[in-house]
Formats: C-alpha cells, structure tokens, sequence
C-alpha cells in the first residue's frame, strides 16, 4: 500500500496535490512519502521481530536510496543501516543511524573506508575475500580497535532475478565461495584485532520466488553448524535483502513481508542467533515518483511519442535493465491511448516505455512514473549535461525539498580549462 492516490481527480502524495508541488518545484522531481516509508519499515520489521533470538536487526540498504531525510526518517523508527562505501557510512551515522546498527557489506572496501568504519564503531564488517580479512586486521591493529566482523558465503544459487542484480551464483564476484568458508573464518579468528561473529548472504535483488533465499538461509545455518562444531562461537546471521515489490499492477504482487517472514521462520527454526536483514527496495520502492511534465507529443512513422522532461539521466531502471514503471496522468481524463514515453536525451535507450497503454496527455501535462524510490535517484547522472533531479519528501500536509537541483552554472563551475587553453588576452 502507498499514499499516493488520486483525490478530487488530482494525484496526490499523502495530503499534498503533486500538481501544486509541480508548480512550485518545477519538475522533474523525485517525491518521497514519509508515511510510505514509515508503513512499510514497519510491517517489515514487525514480521521478523520474534525471529531468531528475538532480537532482529533491520538494516536498511542505504544503496536503494541514501536521501538524508530518508534515512533520518527510518533512523527515527529504529532501522540500522547496510552501507557499501563511506560515502554511505557518512550518511547513515549523519542521519542518526547508531553506529552499532551499522552493518558495512561490499566486495572493494577501500582502506579509508575500512578505517572509517572501525573509528566509528559499526557493529560489524561483512567480508567478501580473504585479502580484505588481512586487510581490515592490519587497520585495527594500526588503530588498536577490537573489530566483529561476518564472512559473506558465495552460496552459489540461483535467485532467478534480472542477470544485471543477481549476486548469489557461483561466478558471482560476490562473498568467499562456499567450501573455502572455514578456512576463512579460521583466518580471522587468527587475527588478533578481528572477532568473527557471523554469517552473510546476498544473493540478488527484485526477488519474487523465495525458495532460492529458503536455499541460501539452509546453507549458512549448514555452515553456521559446521563452524560452531570447529569450536567457534557464533552470535549472528546476516539474511541480506532482496525482497521484490510490485511495479505492475497489472501483475501478481511478490511475495509480502508475512510471506518472508514465515519462510524464514521455517528456515531458521530452532537458531539462537540473532538474525540481520538489509531490506533496501521492499522499503523505499512504492514510497517515491518522479514527476514529469509532457513538453510535446509526435507522431513517428507508426509510433506515438509522448516526450517527457524526465530522462535516463534521472531514471535509469528503465534503459539499464528493461524495468517497468507504471506511468499514470497526475490529472486522468479517463481516455486511453497506446504511446512510446521517451526523455529527451539524445539515446534510442531513453525511453521509459514502448507502445505502452497509458492515459492521453498533452503538452505541459504532468505524470508520474511509479515506484520509483528505490534505485531511482540515486543512480540518476548528470548525462547530456542535465542538472541532477531534485527530491522532495512528503509528510501529511507538509513537504520540503530534501535533495537541491544543481544548477548548470554550478556544475560548469566544477571544469576546469585546463592553462594551455586558457585565453591570455583575458
Ligand atoms: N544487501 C546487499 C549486500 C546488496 O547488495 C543489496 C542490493 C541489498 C542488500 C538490497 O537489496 P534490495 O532489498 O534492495 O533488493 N540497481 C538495481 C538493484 C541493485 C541491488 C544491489 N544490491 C535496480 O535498480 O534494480
């Protein structure tokens, strides 16, 4: 469910009129609704919350979307934070996250940003190699901090879920492959700064079968045994994120939080452990749009293009994975039509969707391409040198603007001409 709904004929995001919003912020514009947000971090976290040792934590994957006030928003709900760089680190601790919800996963941590993890004290790095095990013992010990670290199994299933976003099969660049595990986790307990605690598996996002996530969540229970049988001591199982929303509606709905929750109770019947998550997409997906406005529409020789100012600079799903976005009028007149939605972007790729079934608009008219708050403006580029989508959040009859449009005179200010082109004659 999402508080985006059509009232007096106008979409609205909760009490706001988008329409109203548009005139003010000019468009395009991501927006955001708290209350969205709030709901689905909520019923997330109520039906994980008795797994385990009854103490889940729910760390958000910032990656889906980092925006400050979004995060400030799930901080205030008790959500932790999945982060992958110390750009994200920065945010999550910056937005009130506690460092001891603060989980760092990825498959390149840089020294700096390992550094910068063990000075704030998160609860645990998530090890994808045995190379940064050495790593990350070496920064400790410089620094002299006691470190909880997890290894990320490879556990080699398929999530059967877009190429692009699968993470789990055995070629994956992702965790330590499956039988080198114990070995790995013998090398970080040898390291005097290090203290292994745990397990963790990703294994791709949009999910929308669970028994490949049934699969993973047997394999590192299969190993957490094996482990705790070698004499170590485990205190937690990080589950990853994954969970798939709806973007059609004209499609049955992914599996629903209840749904999850119940195949990893079944999975993990009789685990002390405490349990991890890293929902990113099940938060953030139904809670954001971006607002559009039509510049023009054009016949071609057998296709009617509805020319948004939208573009894949500003939502790349579309051009970079063949994703669905509904696209729904901000004002619907009830008359339908069959168009080819495109930015202006010189790109065949940009195009948002082809002979698609949508309502008629026209010139200056506003629409919205739905769920699109996860892995939406945080992948948006400055392509075709357009300035970066503003974001703006929602809270009943309140909004502000919580991410600015750069400016082109902002972002010209960053070049440089390099002396020898330099003009000397001014
Ligand atoms: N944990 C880890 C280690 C991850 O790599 C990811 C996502 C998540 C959690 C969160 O997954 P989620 O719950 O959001 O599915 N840009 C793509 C999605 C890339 C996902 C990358 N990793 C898209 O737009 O579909």
């Amino acid at each position: 469910m999402d508080h985006f709904q059509i009232r007096d004929g106008v979409m609205h995001a909760e009490d706001i009129n988008l329409e109203t919003l548009a005139r003010e912020v000019g468009t395009p514009f991501y927006c955001y609704s708290s209350a969205t947000i709030a709901r689905h971090y909520n019923v997330f976290a109520a039906a994980v919350s008795g797994l385990g040792d009854g103490n889940p934590l729910v760390a958000f994957a910032v990656k889906a979307n980092p925006n400050l006030s979004v995060l400030a928003t799930l901080a205030r709900l008790g959500a932790g934070a999945d982060v992958v760089s110390g750009g994200e680190l920065a945010r999550a601790l910056a937005a009130g996250v506690p460092a001891d919800r603060i989980v760092f996963s990825g498959v390149g941590k840089q020294r700096a940003e390992l550094r910068a993890g063990v000075l704030a004290g998160i609860l645990q790095f998530n090890i994808e190699s045995e190379a940064e095990i050495l790593m990350l013992a070496e920064e400790a010990a410089a620094l002299d901090r006691q470190v909880d670290v997890a290894i990320r199994i490879n556990p080699a299933v398929d999530p059967k879920t877009h190429g692009k976003i699968s993470t789990g099969g055995a070629d994956a660049k992702f965790g330590i492959p499956f039988e080198r595990v114990p070995a790995a986790f013998a090398l970080a307990a040898a390291q005097s700064h290090l203290r292994p605690v745990g397990l963790a598996a990703h294994i791709g996002s949009q999910l929308t079968d669970l028994s490949p996530v049934e699969d993973m969540i047997g394999r590192l229970g299969q190993l957490a045994d094996e482990l705790e049988a070698a004499g170590h001591k485990l205190q937690r199982i990080d589950c990853g994120g994954g969970l798939g929303v709806p973007y059609r509606s004209d499609q049955p709905a992914p599996p629903s939080p209840a749904h999850y929750a119940a195949m990893v109770a079944r999975a993990t019947k009789g685990w002390r452990w405490r349990l991890m998550f890293e929902p990113g997409r099940m938060i953030v997906g139904n809670a954001g749009v971006l607002v559009s406005s039509v510049i023009l529409t054009k016949a071609g020789a057998s296709k009617q293009f509805v020319v948004v100012d939208a573009a894949m600079n500003d939502l790349l799903r579309p051009s970079l994975y063949n994703a669905w976005h509904d696209i729904r009028a901000l004002r619907p007149r009830g008359e339908r039509q069959i168009a080819t939605v495109v930015g202006p972007i010189c790109e065949t790729g940009d195009t948002f969707a082809e002979d698609r079934e949508i309502e008629v608009v026209g010139a200056d008219d506003l629409i919205a391409f739905m769920t699109a708050g996860a892995y939406g403006a945080t992948m948006a580029s400055t392509y075709n040198s357009r300035p970066l989508v503003p974001e703006v959040m929602v809270s009943g009859h309140e909004w502000a603007i919580v991410s600015q449009r750069n400016l082109p005179e902002v972002m010209l200010a960053l070049d440089a001409k390099a002396p020898w082109l330099q003009d000397e004659a001014r």
